[in-house]
């Protein structure tokens, strides 16, 4: 049983247990249930408290439940509080912490609240693609009043309970209660002051009105319509909350579970949920357990003030962490310090930093050009140029000076790490540490493992990475870890499109609809084409017989680098970023076409997205199936924090799931037969291929 039962003299006290948060699974709603059974047939007993122990009242839903029959198995949330309401005893909720969803909703049932402050107080339903599905979209506008409800519902986020306790007119707390630790004390003497007053308060009987309410809702569908964009749950919270000033409180019961319903079979909740579950999973490596001992990161040291290395350093700066930065020589180190200050100072600009945030930021760096002053740091990360022969110079110095346990890690791009840990004599203590660029905004941060990479160096890499609000996916060593390794296959069907018949344009606005934030194409052109350009160099020596399209190559060679350069695959007003359609392009695209005998066709844009998308799954299904990634869903964790894949498709593994494994495959088979295209590499993974035949998804 997960909810204890205690008699305090004529109070019975139901405490929900069920850590981390208490979340309301099927045992702890059993538990709720035999204590108010138990409650209502104890004469001694006048009055019921309900609270929870340990860190929340309790969370909402028990997330280890999702999916499973466990989690509508009766007695449901609805039932609980269903017999709350029938009660012949009256109920009090002692809210602390944390009262969240379908937490919350069991409040609302009950006849009276006490709230501690600071308590967090949510209804976060559509942060899953949902909306509340216990009564909270009937209840809570009965005690906040419809706006602040609304606001609450629409946008999940938590409000301290001291801050709703001011709204005017409030009858969600019906005390607040003086601090955490008196708040039990003073829910037994609410319990006790109200055990014999008549009738029993109910929420449900709260009048429901807006006095403009037409206006109202329909200014609240128009704001959330906008935000909203291809989530369809945060207008229907709209829809909910207007039936609940419309519709008898039962039928506006009835209203919400029927939209809630709808909208859990959704791609978008399925995504969402996906995704919610996939970054409790990328935390957890199989052969590191969670309680492998880690080293103590008290200060960083970073090597190269470049375009990586000042923004790697804020992301430690912003976390109360000190960084000292080494370069070669004091230019740069300015040049590095100047940009990072300019990056704060922007943020002070545009109000979301204080000016004094700012100065103790810079007060925890240090710059220096001499390596003897960074051995005492805990972690060091190398981000000088990408050629092995610099950074093996680095890692032998490093070697020869670092105090021992330093963890040295490299944020190479598209190096062999094991090949980096080799150049020391130290490789458990080397690895992997791949931010994104921006990297002081970029969440993902790929945690590269060399083959023998210490479990506590990997352990406390995960912890840090949490410590500076990055997401973390463990990757093996392979050419382009998860994320570039993948991308390559999307870039080449991005080049034989081109080839075939597709305008940049074409390419990068078909995926763009499909959801990415940026087509291949635009993407190039902010990255940089020449990056590419100089892999593709490297691959012609070490793949000879990789086929690609060469037209990339032919606009580099014009000198089209992309924004920087003011031209790339599309042209660029000075200063601007708009990308202009550029006829020089596609004339170069078109005589390369006909120098390979190619008579162009017309690329439907569900072929351009499926090519693209597929090519991405593709690759995924091999890096799952190589070990390079621990599963699928790392994988969508990857892609939608670092390669702005749509979120609502719940990135390439999960989209590939939903479309049904069986028909990507099917498609695929497809490409296979396009003469232009790379037969061998649309052959379905096995991974894939096994599971498609099972009928089974990733
Ligand atoms: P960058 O050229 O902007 O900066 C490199 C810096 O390292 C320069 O300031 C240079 O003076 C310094 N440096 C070079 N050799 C050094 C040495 N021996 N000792 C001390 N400092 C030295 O390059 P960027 O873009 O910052 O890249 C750095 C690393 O990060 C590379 O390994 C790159 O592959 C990787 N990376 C780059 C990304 C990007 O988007 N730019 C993304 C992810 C990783």
């Amino acid at each position: 049983m997960t909810a204890e039962y205690k008699v305090h003299g004529d109070v019975a006290v139901i405490t929900l247990q069920n850590p981390p948060v208490n979340g309301l699974g099927h045992a702890t709603r059993m538990g709720i249930a035999q204590g108010l059974e138990q409650a209502s047939t104890d004469a001694a007993v006048k009055a019921v408290v309900i609270t929870g122990a340990g860190k929340a009242f309790s969370g909402g839903a028990d997330i280890t439940e999702f999916d499973t029959p466990k989690a509508i198995a009766e007695p449901n949330l609805l039932s609980v509080i269903r017999m709350l309401e029938a009660m012949a005893k009256p109920v009090v909720a002692a809210l602390h912490s944390v009262a969240m969803g379908g937490g919350l909703e069991l409040a609302l049932g009950c006849h009276y609240r006490i709230a501690a402050p600071g308590a967090s107080i949510a209804l976060p339903e559509v942060k899953l693609g949902l909306i509340p599905g216990a009564g909270g979209t009937q209840r809570l506008p009965r005690v906040l009043g419809v706006e602040t409800a609304l606001n609450m519902i629409v946008s999940g986020e938590p409000v301290k309970s001291e801050l709703l306790a001011q709204v005017p007119g409030q009858k969600l707390f019906d005390k607040m209660a003086g601090s955490a630790e008196s708040l039990m004390e003073e829910a037994l003497a609410l319990a006790r002051s109200v055990a014999d007053a008549r009738p029993l308060p109910l929420v449900r009987n709260l009048k429901c009105s807006h006095p403009q309410g037409d206006a109202y809702f329909q200014f609240a569908r128009n704001m959330v319509r906008g935000m909203a964009k291809n989530f369809p749950a945060p207008e229907k919270c709209v829809d909910a909350v207007e039936a609940a000033t419309k519709k008898k409180f039962d039928d506006g019961m009835v209203y919400e579970r029927e939209v809630f319903m709808a909208l859990m079979l959704t791609p978008e909740c399925r995504a969402l949920r996906h995704l919610f579950m996939a970054e409790r999973a990328a935390t957890k490596i199989p052969d590191v357990p969670s309680d492998t001992p880690q080293r103590e990161i008290k200060s960083v040291a970073v090597i190269g003030a470049g375009t990586m290395g000042g923004g790697i350093s804020m992301n430690f700066l912003n976390a109360g962490i000190p960084v000292k930065i080494l370069e070669m020589k004091q230019e740069a180190l300015d040049r590095g310090i100047a940009t990072i200050r300019k990056n704060y100072e922007a943020q002070v600009k545009k109000g979301k930093l204080k000016q004094e945030v700012l100065d103790k930021r810079m007060a925890l760096l240090s710059t220096t050009l001499n390596y003897a002053d960074l051995k005492d740091a805990d972690l060091v990360i190398e981000a000088v140029f990408e050629e092995m022969g610099v950074k093996q110079k680095v890692f032998e110095t490093l070697d020869a000076t670092m105090k021992p346990g330093a963890i040295l890690a490299s944020n190479t791009s598209t190096l062999d790490v094991d090949k980096i840990a080799a150049f020391t004599k130290r490789p458990q203590d080397v690895v992997g540490m791949h931010f994104f660029s921006p990297a002081n905004v970029m969440k993902l941060l790929e945690v590269v493992r060399g083959a023998k990479t210490g479990k506590d160096v990997l352990a406390t890499v995960m912890t840090l990475a949490k410590k500076i609000k990055k997401t973390a996916v463990v990757s093996g060593v392979c050419d382009g870890f998860i994320g570039n390794r993948m991308i390559e296959q999307y870039s080449r069907q991005a080049g034989f499109l081109l080839d075939e018949g597709c305008t940049p344009q074409q390419v990068d606005k078909a995926i763009e609809k499909f959801g990415f934030a940026m087509g291949p194409f635009r993407m190039g052109d902010l990255a940089g084409n020449d990056i590419g350009w100089a892999i593709r160099k490297r691959r012609a020596v070490e793949r000879p017989n990789m086929l690609y399209s060469r037209t990339a190559d032919k606009l580099c060679e014009m000198g089209r680098f992309g924004q920087k350069t003011g031209a790339g695959w599309y042209d660029y007003k000075e200063g601007k970023r708009d990308a202009i359609p550029s006829d020089v392009v596609v004339k170069m695209i078109e005589e390369h076409r006909q120098s390979l005998g190619i008579t162009p066709r017309k690329i439907s844009d569900e072929e351009i997205v499926q090519r693209l998308v597929f090519a991405l799954v593709n690759e995924g299904a091999h890096i799952v199936e190589d070990g390079i990634a621990a599963r699928a869903s790392d994988i969508d964790m990857v892609y939608i924090t670092g390669y702005g894949f749509p979120i609502y498709r719940g990135g390439p593994m999960q989209y590939a799931s939903q479309v049904g494994l069986f028909n990507v495959v099917q498609a695929m088979k497809r490409f296979q037969r396009n003469p232009r295209d790379d037969a061998k590499f649309w052959e379905p993974a096995p991974l894939l291929a096994r599971l498609a035949a099972e009928g089974k998804s990733f």
